[in-house]
């Protein structure tokens, strides 16, 4: 008999943490469906006294969502946990998920305090929880850190207090995957009433062994792992969840079993990175573009007689199919729909209009549209509702030449235009845009990306803008790397200009 691993997905919360990849209200409830499409067990929706945002979109989530457990995280304060209980009015499924800081650094530094009053705290607040829900999830903030004989003793206290998950945080990403493992079966082993809870792996990235650490604490008794779409969280990320899948589909002998249906990995991940701005590294293990890709001539050769000898796992089944229909300046509506769909966007009518118009415009200028060309076509729109939209943009830049832009702004209805010149063409046309929003702003960050090969590709731009000591995000993506670069920009001052 094969045992049974819950996929608790925190995209939504830890993973959202990325600067300048928040997602409003309407793209979460987007995400929580194709998570419960996908199989996940628990959806972290949010932290809901963070912020009015984040509250709405626990409440908006459990209503949109039947089947997964709906979770909200909490500190160790009473009014937090009562913002979750409040916010999860609507869940079928609900659980509040609290916790406290248990490793020195957070006991003496973060908090001024001692081990016996941090496991009062712990205590009392799965009490308080309990009030809302039945199900419970205690955090044990920094317990990779955390000393083993200590942390036992919180385990043992939010269990009997009625914790029915407990979550041991590698919370810097620190441990070694031993050290890890070794952990979770000390917990297994010394602490009683262990057999009552589920123990939890949340495994950070920092130094590249989270989905290593998760493992360990899989192959030493923890039974729910905690996980992000395409491993993205704070700095180095949360372990992925498709690796998780991924291995214990692979290792078969494992008996370890989870409820993800991997042939929705691919769109989901396509979803989450689109609708985030967060490009996929190309050899990202399992959803990168490269990961079935076989360039080496010896591989081809083994690929094409068998394709087990160099591919471990099929494509199609994290949903990659090979059989994709090309899309041309001859695709019509029904294909591009289709192609959406793989992808998990679902438009109506009037939006894949608006869609397929923009679709044929690019296909006049590109020979192939890929995937991360149709999911950029899809978030177009929201460009076109902003406040401050590029009009036109006119640059004249070479070799001998001084390069010179004009742009044409419209704000609110209203023509404004302007020109200037620069030590290159994008220069020129930043120092326009800035003569027309006279506005303090620092451009912090700025990469320019090609999705794919060939000249005629897409650029995608990310810029960071640093106005009155806070980073705005902007992003856009054109054929023409100097559009893209102005409209990113544009993108990030109407995050602040309002
Ligand atoms: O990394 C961490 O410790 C966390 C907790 C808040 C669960 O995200
Ligand atoms: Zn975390």
């Amino acid at each position: 008999m094969s045992d049974r691993l819950f996929i608790f997905d925190t995209t939504l919360r830890d993973g959202e943490q990325v600067p300048g990849c928040q997602l409003n209200t309407i793209e979460k409830i987007q995400v929580a469906q194709a998570l419960e499409n996908l199989g996940v067990d628990v959806i972290e929706a949010g932290f809901p006294v963070s912020s009015p945002g984040d509250f709405n979109s626990v409440v908006e989530i459990s209503k949109a969502v039947i089947w997964p457990t709906i979770c909200a995280l909490t500190r160790a304060v009473k009014k937090d946990i009562d913002a979750a209980g409040e916010a999860l009015k609507y869940a079928k499924r609900k659980r509040i998920h609290t916790g406290i800081g248990t490793s020195p650094y957070h006991i003496q530094y973060k908090f001024n305090s001692t081990q016996d009053e941090i496991l009062e705290r712990a205590v009392a607040c799965v009490k308080y929880a309990k009030k809302y829900v039945e199900d419970v999830e205690f955090y044990c903030e920094d317990a990779g850190r955390t000393d083993n004989i200590y942390l036992a003793k919180v385990v043992e206290a939010v269990i009997k207090a009625g914790a029915t998950v407990v979550n041991i945080p590698d919370t810097t990403g620190y441990c070694l995957p031993t050290e890890y493992g070794e952990k979770i079966k000390f917990l297994m082993e010394n602490v009683k009433g262990v057999h009552h809870a589920v123990i939890s792996t949340h495994c950070h990235n920092d130094l590249g062994m989270a989905t290593a650490n998760t493992m360990m604490g899989i192959l030493n008794g923890a039974r729910q792992v905690e996980v992000t779409i395409n491993g993205i969280g704070e700095r180095a990320g949360n372990t992925s969840l498709e690796e998780v899948a991924m291995i214990l589909k692979s290792h078969k002998n494992l008996n370890i079993d989870t409820n993800i249906n991997t042939k929705h990995i691919y769109p989901i991940s396509r979803m989450v990175s689109g609708l985030m701005n967060m490009p996929i590294q190309p050899n990202k293990a399992i959803v990168g573009r490269n990961a079935f890709a076989h360039s080496s001539g010896i591989h081809q050769d083994g690929v094409l007689k068998n394709r087990e000898s160099y591919e471990i796992i099929d494509p199609k089944d994290v949903g990659i199919d090979d059989n994709t229909i090309a899309l041309t300046a001859r695709s019509g509506r029904a294909a591009l729909k289709h192609r959406l769909n793989v992808l998990g966007v679902d438009l109506n009518q009037e939006q894949l209009d608006k869609v397929y118009e923009n679709f044929l415009k690019l296909a006049d200028k590109k020979k192939d549209i890929n995937d991360d060309d149709v999911l950029m076509l899809a978030g177009k729109d929201r460009l076109d509702s902003q406040r401050i939209k590029l009009e036109y943009l006119q640059v004249t830049s070479g070799v001998g030449l001084q390069p010179v832009a004009s742009v044409c702004l419209n704000i609110a209805g209203e023509k404004f235009e302007a020109a200037a010149t620069g030590n290159g063409p994008v220069n020129a046309a930043i120092k326009a845009v800035k003569q027309i929003i006279h506005r303090q702003m620092i451009i912090q960050e700025f990469l320019i990306q090609a999705i794919n090969k060939g000249s005629d590709d897409i650029g995608k731009v990310h810029m960071q803008v640093e106005h009155n000591g806070i980073n705005y995000y902007g992003f856009s993506a054109n054929t023409d790397i100097v559009a893209a670069s102005v409209e990113a920009f544009i993108d990030a001052i109407n995050k602040f200009v309002k």
